[in-house]
């Protein structure tokens, strides 16, 4: 089954990168996609720190993210950088253990002063391990996300922005499966057609473009 993994990299209960998260989410549930979340603060804290591939939960989240066709991944700025929770999660990742997905960026920061640090510090490791579609950063300063009675109330410009990304998502997966069904008819009408060596070259023309 075709589902898109949320990773929430905030070690805070309370949360805003999860809250922002979590309207991501909501929006991209409301347009027919399946999410299946990460909270890496819920990890066992000593399984995720000693890269415990036998423990259960690390086993059961590598194997999420190795099936997801995409991965949105949120964190909050610490120290001009992406939270070290969401690094020490990644760090257990096989190194294409992104290839093929999709990416989604999101994060929060005390200002807009560090902004940058989605595109200079998260997005060469993203892409170090093999991820080459990147959608563009959501991003929120504390200020669009004031507390409210219950938790956050996003500011409508970050609503937008969470709905706009959302529809990028939604519209990058489409294409997605797309090629990958061309892909498979292509593959199957060259092994049945043409002979051998064709269809070898055809199966390797394939595997370029995509
Ligand atoms: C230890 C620490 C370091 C922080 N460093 C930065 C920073 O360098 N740049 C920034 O814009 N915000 C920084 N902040 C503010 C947080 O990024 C911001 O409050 C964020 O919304 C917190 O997200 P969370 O509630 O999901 O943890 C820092 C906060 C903490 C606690």
């Amino acid at each position: 089954m075709s589902y898109v993994v949320s990773i929430s990299g905030s070690p805070a209960a309370q949360s805003r990168s999860t809250h922002l998260l979590s309207l991501a989410e909501s929006a991209l549930r409301s347009r027919g996609i399946a999410v299946r979340r990460i909270d890496a603060r819920a990890l066992p804290p000593a399984a995720l720190m000693h890269a415990d591939f036998a423990h259960p939960s690390i086993r059961e989240a590598l194997e999420l993210i190795e099936h997801a066709q995409a991965v949105v991944i949120s964190t909050p700025l610490y120290k001009a950088s992406y939270s070290g929770l969401v690094k020490t999660l990644l760090d257990l990742l096989p190194q294409t253990g992104l290839a093929g997905k999709i990416v989604l960026p999101i994060a929060t920061g005390g200002s807009l002063a560090h902004l940058l640090a989605l595109d200079y510090a998260l997005k060469p490791v993203l892409s170090s391990l093999g991820a080459r579609h990147h959608l563009p950063n959501v991003f929120a300063s504390d200020a669009d996300l004031p507390r409210s009675a219950n938790g956050y109330a996003a500011s409508p410009e970050t609503v937008q922005r969470v709905s706009a990304s959302a529809d990028a998502l939604a519209h990058a997966l489409d294409e997605q499966a797309q090629l990958r069904e061309l892909r498979t008819k292509a593959a199957s009408v060259a092994a049945a057609s043409a002979p051998r060596e064709t269809a070898a070259t055809l199966a390797a023309l394939i595997r370029c473009a995509s």
